[in-house]
């Protein structure tokens, strides 16, 4: 779990950051992101009240945009990000490739 307490956990905050230090921060932003997401999703979940629940549905839907936007960030300053996400989705392709059938997924091409 991402240690949120610290705002530059293991880093040095009184100076602009470096590249790497960057990256490292934004990797933070996005876990935030994702567990935003969760904790909205859980009370939305929890709760019998329906304009609550509406309110936290929509705004964990626009948590996951920013961790979209996240993930599309650190493709962009680390070169290293997008062809191991590439492998993991390549990965997760061939599994789901086996199981054709069992699942509809838009856009997978088996061989
Ligand atoms: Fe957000």
């Amino acid at each position: 779990m991402a240690e949120f307490i610290k705002p530059f956990p293991g880093l040095i905050p009184d100076r602009p950051m470096t590249k790497h230090e960057l990256v490292r921060a934004i990797r933070m932003d996005l876990a935030a992101e994702l567990e935003a997401t969760h904790l909205y999703t859980a009370h939305a979940e929890a709760t019998d009240d329906k304009l609550a629940k509406m309110i936290l549905q929509s705004i964990a839907e626009e948590e996951q945009v920013h961790a979209g936007e996240f993930m599309r960030l650190l493709e962009i300053l680390d070169p290293r990000e997008k062809p191991a996400v590439d492998a993991g989705r390549e990965e997760v392709n061939k599994i789901a490739c086996q199981l054709v059938g069992s699942y509809d997924i838009k856009g997978l091409k088996c061989q």
